[in-house]
């Protein structure tokens, strides 16, 4: 199992902490791996009330790792790791809060559209530079995004892939409120607890009434998945993918 992922238990929070520093958080195929199985587990344990996701300083994910993308890209094998992870989002059964410090590129700013409450630090920037990449709006982001910010803002977030600052995320209705970054883990922590102090069944009922219907969300995730896949092979997508990989090599 990897280490890129921490999972911790305070009480009746369980903290899933993206760490991998040195590649911004950029999720590989264990780590997606690493957060479905901890998703199910907290579910399925009575003890756990309330799913926390967290990165690191400056960086909360810098989306899919690219090297991954790339692998499917010119003809290899993909994995189920990210589609279930997807699917572990789109059914989790108990409230998810995320604290955002810093990058939050591609699933770094969509995880947040199946969270209930999401803070971020005034230095945030959430992005999603699909299209950009010869790619298309994943995790059901296509169908909740215009929900939180009108079609318009989300054709700003998915179609034009321009950033949106915790500012500007705030006043849209993307997440919940902005702290300082020495605030985040403590507004976070501070959430989760009123979370789990709070009758769970009837806040079960209630989140589930709040929500788009699941089996909805998750046919949406379908069609996505199967779009991003066949953009993944694309000439688009090859092209825009090893631009990326030849920057690294040159810098
Ligand atoms: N996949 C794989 N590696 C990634 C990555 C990703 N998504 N994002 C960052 N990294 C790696 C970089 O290649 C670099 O590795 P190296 O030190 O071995 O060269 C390291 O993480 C640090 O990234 P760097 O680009 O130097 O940091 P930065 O602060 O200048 O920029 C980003 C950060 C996130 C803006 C930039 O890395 C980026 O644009 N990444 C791609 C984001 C993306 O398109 N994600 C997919 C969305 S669908």
């Amino acid at each position: 199992m990897t280490d890129h992922v921490l999972i911790e238990r305070r009480g009746a929070v369980q903290i899933i902490r993206m760490n991998r520093p040195d590649k911004k958080n950029a999720l590989t195929r264990a780590m997606y791996a690493k957060m479905s199985a901890a998703l199910a587990e907290g579910d399925a344990d009575p003890a756990v009330r309330v799913h926390v996701f967290l990165g690191v300083p400056g960086a909360f994910s810098a989306g899919n790792d690219l090297a991954d993308f790339l692998v499917i890209a010119t003809g290899g094998e993909g994995g189920n790791e990210v589609w279930d992870f997807l699917m572990a989002l789109a059914r989790a059964e108990k409230p998810m809060v995320s604290g955002v410090d810093g990058i939050a590129v591609g699933i770094g700013t969509t995880l947040n559209l199946h969270c209930d409450m999401t803070f971020a630090t005034p230095r945030t920037l959430f992005r999603t530079p699909f299209v950009d990449l010869g790619l298309v709006p994943e995790a059901g982001s296509s169908l909740i995004a215009p929900q939180l910010l009108g079609r318009q803002g989300a054709f700003a977030l998915l179609g034009l892939g321009e950033g949106f600052s915790a500012e500007r995320a705030k006043a849209a209705g993307l997440i919940y409120d902005v702290v300082a970054e020495d605030a985040l883990e403590a507004a976070v922590l501070a959430a989760a607890n009123a979370i789990a102090a709070k009758p769970p069944q009837a806040l079960k009922i209630a989140r589930d009434l709040m929500r788009e219907p699941r089996e909805e969300l998750v046919a949406r995730i379908k069609v996505e998945s199967e779009h991003f896949r066949e953009r993944l092979t694309s000439e688009e997508a090859r092209a825009a993918l090893n631009a990326f990989m030849t920057r690294k090599k040159s810098s």
